[in-house]
């Protein structure tokens, strides 16, 4: 039998994986963090975004895993960074040179001995703005709220309600466009993650559920579009947004994070 389908299915079609299963999980989830704490001395003013996408493409050979975006849906790189007002999947480019004051997420996905470690998180080139400042804070703790509520026996709407009501209580939107996903031994499996929602609504969280939760912030409105490239998102109106990731697994009594970071690097606070 295939691996990828080992084990059963909700109705939802959500994968329940195994206890063994999360060690797999974590060491994938690892690797990426790992990757991602090693990049904040390079994010600096006059770097380009291309660069950084190459020292990801070197690290994730050097550990000897693969990248999961390079080839995916014909994306060529591995890594989506995205600046500013670049909601996700902005494409690293040899002429996106870093300014002062830009922030930007870079999101990476790594493949583990078949495992899938997708985790993402802002960085700060130069002096960090108070505005960009309060939105990565906001993003960053909406992303907490998500993760505690990510209990066995709650529901996806909770999580997402959670997110959506901390967000708006701090006057920014939740991004409606994109969400995030199952992934396992796969990429992208059922169920959405809204990162919106209402309480008690949609699938109940199981022991054994791997997903990941990857809300996207805006400071203006939640509109974004994509570029003529098929892939820049960007806010319609221009504002900043922000992005942080984990993966994370439903356990007997709680969640675990696969993604953390070994150096405590994840909230860019360390610049200030
Ligand atoms: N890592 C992204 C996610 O969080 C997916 C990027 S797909 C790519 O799901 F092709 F744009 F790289
Ligand atoms: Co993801
Ligand atoms: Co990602």
């Amino acid at each position: 039998m295939d691996d990828r389908t080992r084990g059963r299915l909700t109705k939802d079609g959500i994968r329940i994986h195994d206890p063994a299963d999360f060690a797999g999980m974590r060491t994938a989830g690892q690797v990426a963090a790992t990757i991602l704490d090693d990049l904040v001395p390079l994010i600096v003013p006059g770097i380009t975004t291309a660069d950084i996408d190459q020292a990801i493409a070197d690290a994730i050979v050097g550990v000897g895993a693969t990248s999961a975006t390079i080839g995916y849906r014909g994306y060529q790189h591995a890594s989506c960074i995205s600046v500013n007002h670049v909601v996700c999947h902005g494409i690293p480019d040899v002429k996106k040179v870093l300014q002062d004051g830009d922030i930007l997420n870079i999101d990476v996905t790594v493949i583990v001995d078949g495992w899938f470690g997708d985790t993402s998180r802002m960085y700060v080139a130069g002096k960090l703005t108070r505005k960009a400042e309060r939105l990565i804070e906001v993003t960053h703790d909406a992303l907490f709220k998500g993760i505690e509520a990510a209990l066995p026996g709650n529901t996806f709407g909770d999580i997402g309600f959670a997110i959506q009501s901390f967000v708006e209580a701090n006057r920014m939107s939740v991004v409606r466009d994109f969400c995030g996903h199952g992934l396992g031994r796969v990429f992208h499996a059922p169920p959405n993650v809204l990162h919106y929602g209402r309480p008690g609504t949609g699938p109940v969280l199981e022991e054994g559920m791997f997903f990941t939760i990857e809300p996207m912030v805006n400071l203006g409105r939640p509109e974004t579009k994509v570029l003529q490239d098929d892939w820049t998102a960007v806010t319609r109106d221009r504002s900043l947004s922000a992005q942080f990731e984990h993966s994370v697994g439903i356990t007997a009594g709680g969640v675990e994070i696969f993604t953390l970071s070994p150096k405590g690097l994840f909230h860019p606070t360390y610049t200030l």
